[in-house]
């Protein structure tokens, strides 16, 4: 798939509503300034695939965040129902299903796709930024967060996948890991507004950075939820967020 180069491609707004109704009332208003969507648990979870058709009617595509892990059979039949619905381009799986894993959801990323048409494009989570080495070491997984993700990254690479969702904090080594044409998407994104303090909120995330941070950590794509859409207007905030990207690249 050949990403579009204009600074919105980078933003993905993450749609974390209950309903398709208000998504879509919420999504209709930043539509054509933003890069894609991101469709969650939640939002799926509530409305199926009719909340992808919709959404994906308004233009931007669709990052489709359900984080599959099982076993292999069953992941890559999600993988191929998720990558045959229109509008689809960015799916991912738990970096910790294993090599068999994330192998059958990169064999099936590419299946059943028409002739010369663009695959999506299959992401890895590593560890859950919400995790820190106290939860890891609970779940049996030892040593510093950084080492174990940057692992994580490369048996993803490793298998065939096209990049990760990872923390800011993790970008560069994971850059350096992995090389230029492996996907960095990036949450846990808070500009740096001094006008607006709902804007620089971190709310639950442990670790935030700004867009330039991001983009300047080698991040291809940055998440960001509750600043636009808590925002008083989610189209200046949007907007104001790809100017930074701008600025930054
Ligand atoms: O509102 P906020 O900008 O914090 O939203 C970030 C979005 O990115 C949420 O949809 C959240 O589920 C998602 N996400 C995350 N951290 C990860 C993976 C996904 O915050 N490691």
């Amino acid at each position: 798939m050949t990403f579009d180069t204009h600074p919105r491609s980078s933003l993905i707004v993450a749609l974390d509503f209950d309903s398709l109704k208000s998504a879509l009332k919420f999504a209709q208003q930043i539509a054509d300034v933003v890069g894609m969507f991101k469709i969650g648990s939640q939002l799926f979870t509530a409305a199926g695939p009719a909340a992808v058709r919709e959404i994906a009617a308004l233009g931007p595509g669709i990052f489709l965040d359900l984080k599959f892990h099982d076993i292999p059979n069953t992941v890559a039949g999600a993988v191929l129902s998720s990558a045959a619905m229109t509008g689809v381009q960015l799916v991912n799986v738990h970096a910790l299903g294993g090599h068999a894993m994330l192998h059958a959801a990169v064999q099936a990323i590419g299946a059943g796709q028409p002739m010369g048409a663009d695959r999506p494009r299959l992401l890895a989570v590593t560890i859950l930024t919400s995790m820190d080495q106290k939860a890891m070491r609970e779940v049996g997984i030892g040593g510093p967060p950084k080492t174990r993700v940057v692992k994580l990254a490369k048996l993803a690479k490793t298998a065939g996948v096209d990049g990760v969702v990872a923390s800011v904090q993790e970008a560069r080594a994971i850059r350096k890991a992995c090389g230029r044409d492996f996907l960095i998407v990036t949450p846990g994104v808070r500009p740096k507004d001094k006008d607006s303090a709902a804007a620089a909120k971190t709310d639950d995330q442990a670790r935030t950075a700004t867009p330039t941070e991001a983009i300047k950590a080698g991040a291809d794509f940055l998440v960001v939820g509750r600043p636009i859409t808590a925002a008083p207007d989610p189209r200046a905030a949007a907007q104001s967020i790809v100017d930074e990207i701008a600025a930054a690249k």
